[in-house]
């Protein structure tokens, strides 16, 4: 009997701290107007001094738990994807498990930068597939905010934290669920998008930077390609879809995949204006967010996609 990971509830948390373009245009070379036109970004979260990647985690976790109706003691597998982890080792999973009090269960981070809630959600699906798990909670978690350089204009007004969660379960018999992933990486692209520091290399984590050029040009490729594959591999129309929930890294780059789907505007969840790149975080916080004010409803086909570092990209068909 074929079985299938459906979304029983889904989560989010943002940090209250909120910095719009014009606070930081008070001390850096920028423009409201600037980062608008080219990113669509208006404001972002920043965490609080003390407030780590694992608290964002562990509050998007319980609010999805809290929708799903079931408990940390229903939960066997955590996969966290995360770039912004609490220490290098171990694994932030691990403190999110202890900190929602689970004893049992697999806990471990995904490593794919933007593309971490993606990558994580299709091994949950493979875990559960494989009967390696039952109950997962497939969590995307960043605190950008410290590996960013601050006085670096062309990074410092992209980023933001937050995270968000979903509760997946394998199930029989069901429509309902993720119906496939597509996953690729192109090591090519390592240098356009990196930290300058590391544990290996320097001994730090160093700072983000990036050749946004180089990232934008590839990013609307490989998402357009991306998108469209999945569509023919499931043998699917994009007039099927009632979703797209990108990652919200720019808003051209959104704009450039809608259109190559021909989807509407009002198809597509965006939250990259109030909220900026949160890396891995950014899909579940603008699924949560679409789940909860009643816009993604049950049996809804959505299509998730991200673009991240490494360059590591993919997208995930779901019925809700
Ligand atoms: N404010 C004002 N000027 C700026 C800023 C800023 N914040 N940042 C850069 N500039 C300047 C540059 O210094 C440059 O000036 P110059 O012409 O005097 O040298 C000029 O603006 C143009 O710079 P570009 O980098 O060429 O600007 P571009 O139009 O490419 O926009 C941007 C930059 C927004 C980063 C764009 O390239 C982009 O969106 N790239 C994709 C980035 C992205 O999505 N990254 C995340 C994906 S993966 C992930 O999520 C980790």
């Amino acid at each position: 009997m074929t079985l299938r990971s459906v979304i029983l509830g889904t989560g989010s948390y943002l940090p209250k701290k909120k910095v719009t373009n014009d606070e930081l245009s008070q001390y850096l070379d920028t423009s409201h107007e600037w980062i608008v036109e080219r990113t669509g970004i208006c404001a972002r979260h920043i965490a609080a001094e003390g407030e780590y990647t694992s608290d964002l985690a562990v509050k998007a976790a319980q609010q999805a738990l809290e929708a799903a109706h079931l408990t940390p003691q229903d939960i066997d597998l955590i996969i966290l994807g995360t770039c912004t982890p609490d220490h290098t080792l171990p694994a932030t999973a691990t403190r999110v498990q202890a900190k929602l009090g689970m004893t049992k269960g697999i806990a471990f981070d995904q490593a794919a930068v933007c593309s971490g809630f993606i990558f994580a959600l299709a091994t949950a699906d493979a875990y559960l597939k494989q009967g390696m798990a039952k109950t997962a909670l497939v969590i995307g978690a960043e605190t950008m905010s410290r590996v960013i350089d601050w006085n670096d204009r062309s990074t410092a007004v992209l980023f933001g934290d937050g995270a968000g969660a979903v509760v997946l379960q394998a199930q029989k018999e069901t429509d309902r669920g993720i119906l496939g992933s597509l996953l690729r990486t192109n090591g090519a692209g390592y240098d356009s998008l990196c930290t300058t520091g590391g544990p290996s290399t320097t001994q730090t984590s160093g700072f983000v930077k990036m050749s946004g050029r180089d990232v934008f040009k590839n990013a609307v490729q490989s998402l357009g390609e991306a998108v469209e594959e999945i569509l023919k591999i499931h043998d699917l129309s994009q007039d099927e879809l009632d979703w797209l929930v990108p990652h919200q890294a720019n808003k051209r780059i959104i704009d450039a995949t809608a259109k190559k789907l021909g989807l509407p505007d009002e198809k597509v969840i965006h939250t990259g204006a109030e909220q900026a790149n949160t890396s891995a975080a950014s899909i579940p916080l603008a699924l949560d967010k679409a789940v909860r004010d009643g816009r993604i409803k049950k049996g809804d086909l959505v299509l998730c996609e991200a673009f991240a570092g490494g360059y590591a990209w993919g997208s995930t068909l779901i019925r809700m």
